[in-house]
């Protein structure tokens, strides 16, 4: 959940790596530091607070040396405090390592190097990889082969990137379970968890995998398996994106951007290479049971899926939290089960712990992700890229539109291949389905400023209901996800039909109760649950066509929205939600950019 950034070359390392911290912030924020090689000696600066507050205070960016390495943090293991943070060092303060992911073994490794009179300092999992090394180096092995032999030694997941006096100008990384990537540049090289700290420098990447360590030093690099030693070539891939694509284009926020890129972003999700659709449709058609499983906002797209497939595709899908995958199913899958996994980074421990179980029993696996060369993109037998750029802010936006959008038009072809439509229905869905990012544009002029509006009523509620009713539950999951975790404002959901069966009894006075009603065939028991609510005191808020005259007269706050094919809703009728957390989030002076708590990618279980 960390993020690690190495350079090596011939420029001073620390300003390099100071502005690719800056770019990874997005994958934790508790604390941050930075290691460099200088006159013979490992220099290191860390400390808790963000990378500004600790480069003001430690003058990170002035420290001397042309090899470094740097992290910023999301606690796992420890409080994050300052000795908490990476980078960790040797007893000798010849070793410096910094370390995404959790080494599941550190309390057995930390008693062992303990009674080998090592002295640690920190508490967290991490800085046993460093004494580890030191121990093979007392044990009489070379750098690089003390290396590879401490990571022989550590379970569990990491990404890890090591600098050390005894080979000054050399970095080594090495990665299980946890993204790393070499950027590869004209006299220098660089390592990262992601394609948004190396960008700016390079376009040239090198994807590791799993049980890969790089030898990296400012002419060049090595790959080599860490069990055999074994030297591999991986490809180099050029990524076509710029250092604008990552910034905030002139938005205060970064969330603010991705949801007004999103007529841009779905554009490119229609895109989709369609033989790749194809594969997965084909594949999708030949399972007894076919499996949409995610997390967060990616689960919330399956089950928009699971309504697509079964109405457009007429395929039963079962939508699952990718952590409740084992415990629920994994007794009963086998050579006959298909796993369509959704993920927007391809790296969330949830969803690959589900699909390693389920590769061991030979399910087929298939994915979505936004995430080139991402662990999901390696273990999937097919997948596609959902091409949503990168995602900055905490809080998917961009990609959850993208994914529902993706999953629209696998469920089409699936719809052709299994021929249970009539052509002109076909036909008639594929062009609500390209006049999306259209649709979306316009949500976004109609929305903007009566969600701004509605925004200042929502900051001053205590709880706040989403109900939805056939697809439009997906779109009241993924609001209710968006406004709890940038508001901070508990939020409840369930398909509107369920009121009647317990919630209802939380509603009184003022409580804002918001409906997501597209124009399908649920308005009429909509409109039954907006007067049930309305009867007991609620402020109903409906989010309905522009053209519904008789929903707009009910509601006590009516947010008009452009006509879309009502399966397609969910990309079109989130937008208010999103503009509604963010909104919300700035009136109780919450950075919408960075939740409390929270980070973009959570690869540990
Ligand atoms: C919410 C959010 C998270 C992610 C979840 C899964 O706004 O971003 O809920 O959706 O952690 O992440 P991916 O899609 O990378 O698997």
């Amino acid at each position: 959940m960390c993020g690690i950034v190495g350079y090596t070359g011939a420029e001073s390392a620390a300003p390099v790596l100071l502005r690719a911290l800056k770019r990874l912030e997005y994958r934790g924020y508790d604390s941050a530091g930075v290691a460099t090689v200088y006159a013979g000696e490992v220099v290191v600066r860390k400390d808790a607070g963000r990378v500004d507050e600790i480069n003001a205070r430690l003058k990170l960016e002035s420290m001397p040396g042309t090899v470094g390495i740097a992290h910023t943090r999301w606690a796992t293991h420890g409080a994050p405090t300052a000795q908490n943070a990476h980078p960790h060092t040797d007893c000798s303060g010849r070793i410096a390592i910094v370390h995404n992911g959790v080494i599941e073994n550190y309390l057995a490794l930390k008693k062992e190097l303990l009674d080998l009179d090592h002295s640690l300092a920190s508490r967290t999992d991490s800085e046993v990889v460093a004494h580890l090394v030191e121990e093979y180096l007392r044990r009489g092995e070379q750098l690089e082969q003390a290396f590879r032999k401490a990571l022989q030694r550590l379970e569990g997941s990491y990404a890890v990137a090591l600098v050390s006096s005894l080979s000054p100008e050399k970095i080594l990384a090495a990665r299980r379970e946890a993204p790393l990537i070499i950027g590869a540049g004209k006299g220098f090289n660089m390592v990262a968890s992601d394609i948004t700290a190396l960008i700016e420098m390079t376009k040239e990447m090198v994807f590791l995998h799993d049980g890969d360590m790089a030898v990296l030093t400012g002419s060049g690099y090595r790959i080599l398996r860490i069990d055999t030693g074994e030297v591999v070539e991986r490809p180099v891939k050029v990524v076509e994106l710029t250092v604008e694509m990552a910034e905030k284009q002139g938005y205060p926020h970064f969330m603010l951007k991705e949801i007004f890129e999103q007529p841009e972003t779905l554009r490119n999700s229609l895109r989709l290479q369609i033989e790749y659709v194809d594969l997965l449709a084909e594949l999708l058609d030949r399972g007894r049971t076919v499996f949409l499983i995610g997390a967060g906002t990616s689960y919330n797209a399956c089950v928009a899926g699971s309504y697509l497939f079964s109405q457009i595709a007429r395929l039963p899908t079962l939508p699952v939290i990718a952590s409740e995958f084992i415990p629920n199913y994994g007794a009963s899958i086998g050579v006959d089960t298909v796993i369509l996994a959704v993920s927007q980074s391809g790296e969330t421990a949830d969803v690959l712990s589900a699909l390693e179980y389920a590769r061991m029993r030979a399910c087929t696996i298939l994915g979505i992700t936004n995430t080139v060369g991402s662990t999901l993109t390696r273990v999937s037998r097919a997948y596609v890229l959902q091409n949503s750029g990168p995602e900055i802010g905490v809080a998917a936006t961009k990609t959850f539109t993208s994914q529902v959008l993706v999953l629209a038009k696998i469920a089409l072809r699936l719809a052709r291949l299994r021929g249970k439509i009539a052509q002109y229905e076909i036909d008639e869905f594929n062009s609500w389905l390209e006049r999306v990012p259209q649709t979306v544009a316009e949500a976004l002029t109609m929305v903007n400023e009566p969600v701004r509006r509605l925004a200042e009523r929502i900051a001053e509620s205590r709880v706040v209901f989403i109900l939805g009713r056939g697809v439009s539950y997906s779109t009241a999951l993924e609001g209710r996800l968006k406004i709890m975790e940038l508001s901070y404002i508990p939020c409840i959901t369930y398909p509107a039909g369920e009121s009647k069966h317990g919630p209802i009894s939380v509603i009184e006075g003022g409580v804002p109760v918001i409906f997501v009603a597209p124009p399908d065939e649920y308005r009429k028991q909509n409109i039954g649950s907006i007067m049930e609510m309305k009867a007991r005191g609620a402020y109903t808020v409906v989010v309905g066509d522009a053209s519904d005259q008789e929903l707009k007269q009910l509601a006590d706050y009516y947010i008009e929205m452009p006509k879309i094919h009502p399966l397609l809703s969910p990309t079109t009728y989130t937008i208010p939600f999103q503009l509604l957390a963010y909104y919300t989030a700035l009136a109780k002076g919450h950075d919408p950019d960075k939740p409390r708590n929270l980070a973009k990618s959570i690869t540990v279980p």
